[in-house]
């Protein structure tokens, strides 16, 4: 079977393009069709082997929403979210279950942004931080679990955090090459 372009092609992308990570949210609650739709998303994420080596817990608690707020400053914005994924993964192949934690929580950013809503991730911290995280959540000791994507009706995407990230991108001549590393595209 060829695949065909979607008619609305272009508009996909660019939502994919714009993607960014959302710190504000309205109080408004994603709806049940918008979760599921999203939880169905996560599980037919590609994984390595296919072996699926994820369980996502969905938070909706405020109260458990404030306490991963409260792990670390730069993510005090999460006790302001309606919601949170934590993407649990098997621990068992670390390698490649960091690609597949990368493919879920990006799948997770994107179908949210098709949507209309917005997401960010949120990574409790250093080791005690990451520990502290596991512990309000219930998650196994054997288990990985670093962070949550954060799911809402995005207000915002600007960062205005003290320590705020520089936004915007490299340029395209620094980040690809044609052929050979270093060669220019043109
Ligand atoms: C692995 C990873 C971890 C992140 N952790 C946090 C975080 O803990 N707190 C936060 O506010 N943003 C976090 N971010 C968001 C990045 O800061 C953001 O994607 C980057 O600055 C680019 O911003 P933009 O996507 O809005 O353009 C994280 C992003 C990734 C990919």
């Amino acid at each position: 079977m060829a695949f065909t372009a979607f008619s609305n092609a272009g508009e996909i992308v660019e939502a994919i393009r714009t993607v960014r990570q959302a710190r504000k949210y309205s109080g408004d609650p994603v709806s049940p069709e918008h979760l599921e739709t999203l939880l169905q998303v996560a599980r037919w994420t590609g994984s390595a082997r296919n072996t699926q080596p994820w369980h996502f817990v969905v938070i909706d608690d405020p109260d458990t929403l404030r306490q991963i707020s409260e792990l670390r400053p730069p993510i005090n914005w999460v006790a302001d979210a309606p919601l949170a994924i934590a993407l649990v993964m098997d621990g068992k192949s670390p390698d490649s279950e960091i690609y597949d934690e990368g493919r879920v929580a990006e799948r997770l950013l994107i179908a949210a942004r098709v949507l209309g809503l917005g997401g960010g991730v949120a990574w409790y911290g250093d080791e005690a931080q990451t520990a502290a995280g596991k512990r309000i959540l219930g998650v196994p000791d054997e288990l990985f679990n670093r962070g949550v994507v954060v799911i809402g009706h995005a207000t915002s995407t600007k960062d205005t955090r003290p320590n705020a990230n520089i936004g915007g991108r490299k340029p395209m001549s620094e980040v690809a090459s044609h052929n050979r590393y270093g060669q220019s595209l043109s």
